[in-house]
């Protein structure tokens, strides 16, 4: 199912409040043609709920991410900026108990209750493509909500995004070579859209409304995490004080949140996320792999690289985007 051509379907998914989206993604690999029409039917008849209706809280901050491009990273850093006060990232902190996709709602309306909790922490995530958010995300101004995105070189969020699919595949009779999933990646068929769709929604986002988009990488994080944690910090409302720095609270955020100690806790390794639409259950281990930067190398050929980095390119010209 993943691997078709559904990703028009996952967006209403996202966009749909009223469907029953149990059934179909149960059977996800046993989908018939006549099943998926009729989703894309009743999802166009059920209205898109959480795109018309939605209404965030002043002070939300949208964690948005194309799939395996470091979603969890993201997570564990901003939960532990906002939510630092009071917290040790030794000893009571809820990343040190709680994998971080538990720190953090996901948009779903089966998060609604949740997420119209009062006293919650301010952050919202999503994989959803930056035109698809809530109408009121996009309208209203960085006073009263912000978005930060992540993402990642595209030959490292494939690998990851196969290896993370593989793992977790139900059918094993169903399984795709990675030169097959290579090769429905660069038509632009994964997750959530062509990535490079999803990449350049954000990064257009982020020049012409810099206040209120946050455009981050990977790479770059790894690089020089202190920078770019203070950065992320000074973008939310959340800026460290002279004093914190001293005391070395950006320092310890960065290590509480590193792969290295995240991947390490009894939580991450023998947890399981449960995903609320459909109950289905993923591994926390599942999340950390190797966090690597560059980490394709290991498994694209030099050809593949090129091709791909050719079509990110060639979608990126004109754009100030780079990789
Ligand atoms: P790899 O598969 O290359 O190891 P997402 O969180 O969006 O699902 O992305 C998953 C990728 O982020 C995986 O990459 C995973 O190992 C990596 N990752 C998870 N936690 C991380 C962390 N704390 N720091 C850096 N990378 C992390």
């Amino acid at each position: 199912f993943r691997y078709k051509n559904t990703w028009p379907l996952c967006l209403e998914f996202l966009r749909s409040g009223k469907i029953d989206v149990k059934p179909l993604i149960t059977h996800r690999f046993g989908f018939s043609q006549k099943e998926v029409e009729e989703a894309f039917e009743t999802s166009a008849r059920g209205g898109n709920a959480i795109k018309e209706l939605f209404n965030p809280k002043p002070g939300d901050i949208f964690v948005c991410s194309f799939p395996k491009s470091g979603t969890t990273w993201l997570k564990a850093l901003t939960f532990a900026i906002i939510n630092r006060r009071g917290h040790d990232s030794s000893s009571n902190n809820p990343l040190l108990f709680k994998n971080p996709h538990e720190c953090v709602f996901g948009l779903w309306v089966e998060h609604f209750d949740k997420i119209h909790q009062s006293g919650r922490v301010p952050l919202i995530s999503t994989h959803a493509p930056y035109h698809s958010l809530p109408k009121s995300v996009l309208s209203l101004g960085s006073d009263h909500c912000k978005i930060v995105y992540i993402c990642r070189d595209a030959k490292d969020t494939f690998v990851s995004t196969f290896f993370f699919v593989e793992k977790r595949r139900i059918k094993k009779d169903e399984a795709i070579s990675l030169e097959q999933g290579f090769e429905l990646f660069c038509q632009g068929k994964s997750w959530f859209g062509p990535i490079w769709d999803h990449i350049l929604g954000y990064w257009k986002a982020s020049l012409e409304q810099p206040n209120k988009v946050m455009f981050l990488k990977y790479e770059d994080i790894k690089k020089d995490s202190y920078f770019h944690v203070k950065k992320l910090a000074e973008f939310m409302g959340y800026s460290f004080s002279p004093q914190e720095e001293q005391a070395g609270i950006v320092q310890k955020i960065i290590d509480m949140c590193s792969f290295e100690n995240l991947s390490g806790l009894e939580v991450n390794k023998i947890g399981k996320v449960v995903n609320p639409v459909n109950g289905y259950q993923v591994s926390s281990q599942d999340f950390f792999r190797k966090g690597k930067v560059g980490d394709w190398t290991n498994y694209l050929t030099p050809e593949m690289a090129e091709r791909l980095d050719r079509i990110m390119e060639q979608k990126f010209r004109g754009s100030g985007l780079t990789f």
